[in-house]
């Protein structure tokens, strides 16, 4: 996820870098790893970009100034290929006499392909992105139509993958051209002004009517006109609308908070992490991990080493890896790992997951790991952080900065990487192994859209939550990959609601617990798909009716169409049906909106939590 900005107005009116500066800052919280801004000037295309904040591009525009133009873009990095360095920030340069600037937002999924393609044609690449390979493509076509609209037309054509392009040419002053697929872009039209913006944040200072553009569409602005073409070259019309939020409600698309709008980032933040992973043939493609295959063979045990929420995405990962690869897994929280003394050699793979990439205890359990000889892995959400420069290797999650302090989309994507690294390592494996990984691919492609389709079924969710703003105490059950939910579930409530909350493996209530259940109690249950395993969703039917039976309210998560649990449930929450081991990435989002509400209700403040910070850095 990155922010993008795009301005051109009239002659004689030089604003574009401050107007694309202001637009840089107002979606700073998309992407803040490096930012760039291009300027088309009398002498050319002239850009500048910075790794870091805005406030190391702003330093350098302060030393070294850009002449003063009407048309400009600029562009905020989140990292996906390639580290947050000054060469790998936006724009991109192609074209003869690298007369183009070109920003991108998204993953283009083909771009080793096509970068094959552009250096047997001996184009020369500076950075490790796959946007200079669209800049390339760009720019060559460019110098064959002349036109920057037909240029991104035809270029588009050869573009695989989630991307938002805006592009800038030396020849043709006083235009912009964007084109979006699976990636947001707006047009904020002004008075013999016209913007472009990933969001309406980049504009609202500027202006309050927008225009919609549809998905596989190009649009190009003159400081007096737009027109908008489909992919296919037709003529297409956006959706004129007028933006009625504040400057701060805009920046978190509209919602009241960044936690509500990351939660709604879900589907995405799976979808751009599935992105670019596997061939024309489905078979998974890890290049980036960086480690043989021979040495991924090799390995005997996996430990996954996470702390909070980063650990139950480690405890789903557990149940998924051990089940597609048949290697052990064991999941240990990073700062038990660190100070106990674990059997680890050179074939067993620690795989730590963190979103920050910066938390202190499982940094120091990589650490450790490496001392013992282990080959280490990171999934992670943030380029350049320190446990992915501490481990042999990285597989990143494409999430896109999480600025609520409670982690939501991240989870998603972590679980979805895991995923990924088990149905990897099954491929490796060869066989029926590598058939299943496919088709566990295939299921997974299908979450994102289950996932917004449960979004918008959470208004009994909510209800519940405001109802229920003075419990003082929730339970939350799962079995399976269903118990992670439950710990996942009671950690959100936890630390959004400040209320007592724990989660249990469903078959350890016996146990124990069930001497908690009194009237009343609220207890969620996460019921496993009616096809799993072992009988296990007939053994979760059976606990709820022995907490029914104690009086226990019973908050039910359960598939469309499962019927068993109806008798002996309060309130049965619905989720898309999908298959059994992919379900915690449907499950919890019920659980994140409970808790969020549940907060909000209380009149706390739920994207910065009392006592908690976003990054751990001490032990
Ligand atoms: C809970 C939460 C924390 C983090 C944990 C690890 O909502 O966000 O439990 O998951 O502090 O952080 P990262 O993933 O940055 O290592």
């Amino acid at each position: 996820m990155c922010g993008i900005v795009g301005y051109v107005g009239p002659v004689a009116d030089d604003k574009a870098l401050n107007v694309v500066m202001e637009g840089l800052a107002r979606l700073e919280y998309r992407g803040y790893d490096s930012a760039g801004v291009a300027l088309v000037t009398d002498d050319g295309v002239a850009t500048e970009k910075r790794s870091g904040k805005l406030e190391n591009l702003r330093s350098a525009l302060h030393t070294h100034p850009l002449a003063a133009s009407r048309t400009g873009i600029g562009h905020t990095r989140w990292a996906t290929h390639g580290g947050p360095t000054d060469t790998n920030a936006h724009p991109h340069r192609g074209g003869a006499d690298d007369k183009l600037a070109l920003i991108h937002n998204g993953i283009i999924e083909n771009f080793h392909a096509l970068k094959r393609g552009l250096l047997a044609e001996g184009a020369d690449f500076e950075s490790e992105t796959d946007t200079e390979v669209a800049a390339k493509i760009v720019g060559r076509e460019f110098d064959r139509t002349g036109d920057l609209t037909a240029a991104m037309l035809a270029a588009v054509a050869e573009l695989e993958g989630a991307f938002t392009l805006l592009a800038v040419h030396a020849d043709q002053p006083g235009v912009v051209v964007g084109a979006r697929r699976n990636s947001p872009l707006v047009v904020g039209l002004g008075e013999g002004e016209n913007f472009l913006g990933s969001d309406v944040a980049a504009f609202i200072g500027h202006t309050r009517q927008a225009l919609e553009l549809g998905q596989d569409q190009i649009v190009t602005i003159t400081p007096d006109s737009y027109s908008v073409i489909g992919f296919d070259g037709a003529p297409a019309e956006g959706k004129l609308y007028e933006v009625t939020w504040d400057a701060a409600a805009a920046e978190k698309g509209g919602y009241d908070t960044f936690m509500e709008k990351e939660i709604h980032d879900q589907p995405q933040a799976v979808a751009d992490t599935l992105l670019g992973r596997t061939d024309e043939s489905g078979a998974l493609v890890l290049d980036e991990l960086r480690i043989s295959e021979e040495q991924l063979r090799a390995v005997d045990k996996i430990i996954v080493v996470a702390c909070g929420t980063a650990a139950y995405a480690g405890m789903v990962a557990k149940y998924a890896i051990e089940h597609w690869a048949r290697l052990p897994v064991e999941v240990a929280l990073a700062h038990e790992f660190r100070y106990a003394d674990p059997v680890v050699d050179e074939r067993t793979l620690v795989v730590s997951i963190s979103q920050s990439g910066e938390t202190m205890d499982t940094l120091m359990a990589v650490k450790h790991a490496n001392e013992m000889g282990a080959l280490t892995v990171s999934i992670c959400n943030t380029h350049g952080s320190t446990i992915p420069r501490e481990s042999d290797a990285v597989l990143y999650t494409h999430a896109g900065p999480e600025i609520a302090v409670a982690s939501t989309k991240a989870f998603l994507a972590q679980i979805t990487a895991a995923y990924i690294l088990g149905l990897y390592l099954a491929q490796l494996r060869g066989g029926s192994y590598a058939e299943g990984a496919q088709a566990v691919m295939r299921d997974l492609h299908e979450i994102p859209g289950k996932i917004e389709e449960l979004l918008t079924r959470m208004d009994r969710v909510v209800e519940m939550a405001n109802f229920m703003a003075d419990t003082r105490s929730v339970l939350f059950l799962g079995r399976n990959v269903g118990f992670p939910v439950a710990m996942e579930g009671a950690l959100k409530l936890k630390e959004l609601a400040y209320i007592h909350a724990e989660g249990f493996a469903a078959g350890e209530l016996k146990h124990g617990p069930i001497a908690l259940i009194d009237a009343g109690q609220p207890v969620f249950v996460i019921v496993p798909a009616p096809d799993t395993p072992h009988e296990l969703h007939k053994k979760v039917v059976s606990n709820i009716q022995e907490i029914r039976a104690r009086g226990a309210r019973t908050l039910v998560i359960a598939h469309d169409g499962d019927e068993d649990v109806v008798p002996f449930a309060s309130e049965v929450i619905r989720i898309p049906q999908c298959p059994p081991l992919l379900a915690p990435l449907l499950a919890v989002v019920p659980l994140q909106v409970f808790a969020l509400h549940l907060s909000t209700a209380k009149g706390l403040d739920v994207d910065q939590p009392r006592n908690l910070a976003k990054s751990v850095t001490v032990e």
